[in-house]
This record gives C-alpha cells, sequence and structure tokens, in this order.
C-alpha cells in the first residue's frame, strides 16, 4: 500500500510525478502530496482525498527534484497533516514511504530526546526526523538511519543540502528508471509505461542516489555499483481502458481472453514444477481475500487429483498457526499482485522450515516470483480494479490444469472460452433488486461455497452492502435466523453430486421467505426461485468457474446504480503491502 514516485528532470517533474501518482493510486487514495525543492527551500502540497486533488498544484509546481506520494492509511488517520511528504524539522529533509516502521514510537522518543517536534502521528514521519539528525553525506544519515529502522520501507528522500533524491528499500517493491521524464523512482514499473524501455529493482542494502545528470546504484559501502536494467517490453504494463469508463468492466470483459492465453500457455506447467508435488506428504495453499478463496478450490481439486491432504491457509493466519511444514511439505501461494506483505511473510517461514514454494502470480516481476522456487503465471494481464475479476478466474483454472497435468489427463478449455462470452451478463431486475438490498446471502456447497465466498466478498468490497458467502448446510446450525421475509439467498449449485442437498438448502431458506436466486444447469431450473442464472454445464470444476461470472457483473452494476466507483472502493488498496 502506499505508492511513491520521485522525479529529477526539467521544470515539470512535479506533473511528470502527477502523472505517475495517477497510475499508482490503486495503491491507496487516502491523500496524496508532492515535495520538490524551489529557491532553496522545500516547498510541500498534501492533499486528504484522492491524487487529482494535487492536480493543479502539481501542474504549476515548477521544481526539478520532485518526490511523491499516494496513501493507504496506516497509522494516523487520513489528513493533511498525516499526508505524505514529511519534512523534518530542520527542513533539510523530505520523504515518502511505503511500508510499516514497527519501531517508530521508540524512534521518535530517541528523535525527540534531541529536541525534535512531531508534526504527524504518523509512523513515517519518524524517517525524516532521524535522517535529519545522522552525521555525515547524504547516504551515511539515510545507511545510518535505515539500520534502526524495523518493519518495512520503500522511501523516497529529498535532500535540500545535496540537491539530490536517495532511495532505498526493504522488503517493499521500488523501482528506478531513466526516463524520458527524466530520471526517475517509482513504487511500481507501471509509471514507466511508454517513457522508458528498462527498469531496475531496487534491492535491500542499495542506496540509489538520483539526480537529473545520472542514478548512481550505491552498495551498503557505497561503492558504485554496475546493475543489470531489465527490459519492460516482455512486462505487459499497458493500461489502456479499451474504450470502458472503468477498469473492473473492462478486467471482466477480458474474462475470455485470459482463458485463451492459459490454454495457449499450459507448457509452463513443466516436468519442473510437476517434480515439486512428488513424494510431499502435505500440501498448503497460501492467499490472502480473493487469492486465498482461489487457495480454496486449488486445495479442493488437487487434494482430488493427489489424494494427498491439501489445505488452503489465510496467509495472515498462516504465519502464527505453529504449522508443521517440513520438505516433505509443499507451498504453494497465490497472489495476484505477488507483493501481499502476508504472503511473503508466509513463504519465508516455509522456506525456512525446508519446505519447497510454488508461487501462482500476476506479476512476473514480483517479490513472491523472485523468492519462490518455482512460478507459475496466470496470465491475466495487468489487474488495475482493486477488486479481483479476471486475476481470481485465472488463478482457478492454473490449479485446474495443475490437477489435470498430475492426474495425466487431457484438457481442453475451447467450450469454457466459448462459454464464458456467453456468461458475462445479468438480468437487470436482479440488478435493482440487489440495488435496494442491504443483506444478501451466498450459498453453495465444497466448489460452489468457493464461489459463494467470492461471490459475497465482490459484493461487499465495491458497494459496501452486509454480503455473506455459507455453507449451504451450515446456514441452519445459527446464522438461518437473519433469513426473514425477502431477504436475499444466492444459491450456487453446480455439482450434480450433492446437488439434492444444496436444494434442500435452497427449500430451507425459501420457507422462512427468502427470495431465491439459483445459479445451476438449466435442468434444475425451478418456480421455487425467483431468479435464474443458468450456467452451461462442463466438468464441474470448470462450470463453477462460469457460474461466478454473472455475479461479478451484478456486483459491479450494482456499485454503479449506486453511484459507487467500483475501481477504487473505500479503504481498500490493490496491493496491501503491509502486514
Ligand atoms: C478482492 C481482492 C483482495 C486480494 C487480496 C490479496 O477483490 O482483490 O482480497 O485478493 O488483497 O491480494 P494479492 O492477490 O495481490 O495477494
Amino acid at each position: 500500500m502506499c505508492g511513491i514516485a520521485c522525479v529529477a528532470g526539467d521544470s515539470n517533474s512535479a506533473k511528470y510525478c502527477y502523472e505517475a501518482l495517477s497510475q499508482l493510486e490503486y495503491r491507496g487514495y487516502d491523500s496524496a502530496g508532492i515535495a520538490g525543492i524551489i529557491e532553496r527551500e522545500i516547498e510541500i502540497f498534501k492533499k486528504e482525498g484522492r491524487v487529482k486533488n494535487i492536480q493543479s498544484f502539481a501542474d504549476e509546481f515548477k521544481a526539478e527534484l520532485v518526490i511523491s506520494h499516494t496513501r493507504w492509511a496506516t497509522h494516523g488517520k487520513p489528513s493533511d497533516i498525516n499526508s505524505h511528504p514529511h519534512l523534518s524539522n530542520d527542513k533539510k529533509i523530505a520523504i515518502v514511504h511505503n511500508g510499516i516502521i514497527e519501531n517508530y514510537k521508540d524512534i521518535k522518543k530517541h528523535c525527540q530526546s534531541q529536541g525534535v517536534v512531531f508534526a504527524s502521528d504518523t509512523d513515517s514521519e519518524c524517517i525524516s526526523q532521524l535522517i535529519s539528525i545522522e552525521q555525515g553525506n547524504i547516504l551515511e544519515k539515510v545507511k545510518a538511519a535505515t539500520s534502526m529502522l524495523k518493519g518495512s520501507y520503500a522511501l523516497g528522500i529529498l535532500s535540500l543540502e545535496d540537491n539530490a533524491i536517495v532511495a532505498c528499500a526493504k522488503e517493499s517493491p521500488l523501482y528506478i528508471a531513466k526516463t524520458t521524464n527524466g530520471n526517475m523512482v517509482a513504487s511500481d514499473v507501471i509509471c514507466f509505461n511508454g517513457i522508458a524501455s528498462e527498469y531496475y529493482a531496487v534491492k535491500q542494502n542499495e542506496y540509489v542516489l538520483i539526480t537529473k545528470d545520472e542514478i548512481i546504484v550505491y552498495t551498503k559501502d557505497f561503492e558504485k555499483k554496475k546493475v543489470q536494467y531489465l527490459s519492460l517490453d516482455s512486462l505487459n504494463i499497458n493500461v489502456d481502458l479499451a474504450g470502458n469508463k472503468y477498469y473492473m468492466l473492462k478486467e471482466i470483459k477480458e474474462i475470455p481472453k485470459v482463458i485463451n492465453k492459459i490454454a495457449s500457455t499450459t507448457e509452463q506447467i513443466n516436468s519442473k514444477v510437476l517434480k515439486l508435488f512428488e513424494g510431499k506428504k502435505t500440501i498448503k495453499i497460501i492467499g490472502c481475500g480473493t487469492a486465498y478463496h482461489a487457495s480454496m478450490y486449488g486445495a479442493k481439486v488437487l487434494q482430488d487429483a493427489l489424494r494427498v491432504p491439501c489445505d488452503a491457509c489465510v496467509a495472515s493466519e498462516f504465519i502464527y498457526a505453529n504449522n508443521i511444514i517440513d520438505s516433505k511439505t509443499l507451498c504453494i501461494f497465490v497472489s495476484q499482485s505477488g507483493e501481499t506483505a502476508d504472503t511473503l511473510s508466509a513463504q519465508k517461514l516455509c522456506k525456512q522450515s525446508g519446505a519447497k514454494t510454488l508461487a501462482i502470480t500476476n506479476v512476473e516481476y514480483s517479490a513472491l516470483a523472485k523468492v519462490c522456487d518455482e512460478y507459475l503465471s496466470v496470465y491475466a494481464g495487468r489487474e488495475i480494479a482493486v477488486a479481483s475479476t479476471k486475476a481470481y478466474i485465472a488463478q482457478i483454472l492454473i490449479f485446474y490444469l495443475l490437477a489435470k497435468k498430475l492426474k495425466g489427463e487431457s484438457f481442453d478449455l475451447k467450450p469454457l472460452e466459448k462459454s464464458a462470452k456467453q456468461m458475462i451478463k445479468i438480468d437487470e431486475e436482479l440488478v435493482n433488486y440487489v440495488t435496494k438490498e442491504n443483506k444478501i446471502f451466498y450459498l453453495g456447497r465444497q466448489l460452489d461455497y468457493v464461489s459463494a465466498l467470492e461471490a459475497a466478498l465482490k459484493l461487499k468490497e465495491i458497494t459496501y452492502k452486509g454480503a455473506e458467502g455459507y455453507a449451504a448446510g451450515e446456514l441452519k446450525h445459527g446464522t438461518i435466523a437473519l433469513i426473514e421475509d425477502n431477504t436475499l439467498v444466492i444459491v450456487f449449485a453446480t455439482d450434480e453430486a450433492i446437488i439434492d442437498k444444496t436444494l434442500s438448502g435452497l427449500q430451507e431458506v425459501k420457507a422462512r421467505g427468502a427470495k431465491i436466486v439459483l445459479v445451476s444447469y438449466k435442468k434444475y431450473k425451478t418456480k421455487d426461485a425467483d431468479y435464474f442464472i443458468e450456467v452451461p454445464k462442463l466438468d464441474k470444476e470448470l462450470s463453477c468457474i462460469l457460474s461466478i461470472l454473472p455475479l461479478q457483473l451484478l456486483a459491479f452494476k450494482v456499485c454503479i446504480k449506486l453511484n459507487l466507483n467500483p475501481d477504487k472502493p473505500r479503504n481498500l488498496a490493490k496491493s496491501v503491502t503491509v502486514e
């Protein structure tokens, strides 16, 4: 969370930073700010709210060295004062920070003991204050200060005395590039799209000095380091809206194309990947949010395929669960961004315990892809909307293919691609009904339960409605008390082996006055359902993929009816880089 962008260029650097921040807004949009050197002083403008609030300032601000930030609040509420950049008391150092400083209270006390007065409630401010009271040149000061920090950081540091920007990072992504807009530092290579051909990912213990003329990477002993820049060409970082008003709709519409791409790249599940599964006694599949739901799907299909215990685990819980992990465990990590801090911490733990690790991610240059033994791309293409749609489908499809390959079975994804095109539609009457409701239940068993959880998450995160995914058989053990006349219950029923039981659950809520949406095959259409969403009949593992598509669209359309922004829901960020 939080995005930083810094430019050392011509007098339009603030404008370039603003353009970069607009690309980084997916990382948080609680506030935005900009700082630059004007007439031998650091000048700062920062505002609570969206990046657009600083646009007119950025347009007029004629500094050549500029640092900037878009915030997802952790310490200190969203406000002007808690926005970045943070300025040191002596007004010589300004910083922008992505990450969390866990020992900020100790650092604050240390600075206060030397007379420093703090302006904000943030953890980040302690960094600018600490750097300013350290001794030496700017690199020495930054090294001394960062060596005291516990936690994670990607930093852009503006030094008045050195007329330079310094950047460094630990456990938070940070990239540098020589661009047509000047020398740049940013939290995501997306900011270099169309203005650079190469990038470099800053590593821990490196210090980068950025001026108008050059970018120099130093080792921790301040020796100049020759680094290998990588080509941006192969990275799919184009973020065109393709004529759509919102990324979420564009990304849902792209799902058939993503299925096609995955079908044409199955060779990535090669013998090296399949070997990871050999002799394993347990498989743990770990992720957060939507990626956790994909992990649930993965655990079910892999357990069926291998008859080896497979567990889906929430990454933030996994770390503290005292799990039994050893060299006979395979740990699979699912993450769209590949930068989720909880997931990365879980990976570290598994690696230390001797397990082999496999990443399933959408970002091939991400931290997760780098640290795991093997890596599978989900080939979804850049996903910008905060609510994950196409990446979720791609993740579960990768599990489907893994299971098929492990069983040595053939597969054909053409029918899935064809049916997916037909499934991206939703009854407008149902959209209107949901728009008026505040409490919606989603039920299913087994893979349909995974769909129920994911469909409910989509609705709640972008419409703020109370939506609950429930195991169809579990509702009667308490939660059924919430069902009253006209409560909307959406029932997923695509597993024919257990469909009778699922439909009994439908009857139980119907008997209590619920309005029913049934998501199932044509032959199960019933008058008991007020709305029916027909799912084409494929393998049950594929039909359940299809069943989620209209519900993703439903969440989107309800969001639009409510005049909300589906791409930037409140309180959320696309990339959660803090634990
Ligand atoms: C929901 C959503 C989140 C993410 C979660 C993990 O639509 O997108 O729940 O799935 O924050 O993010 P990644 O997949 O980047 O690790």
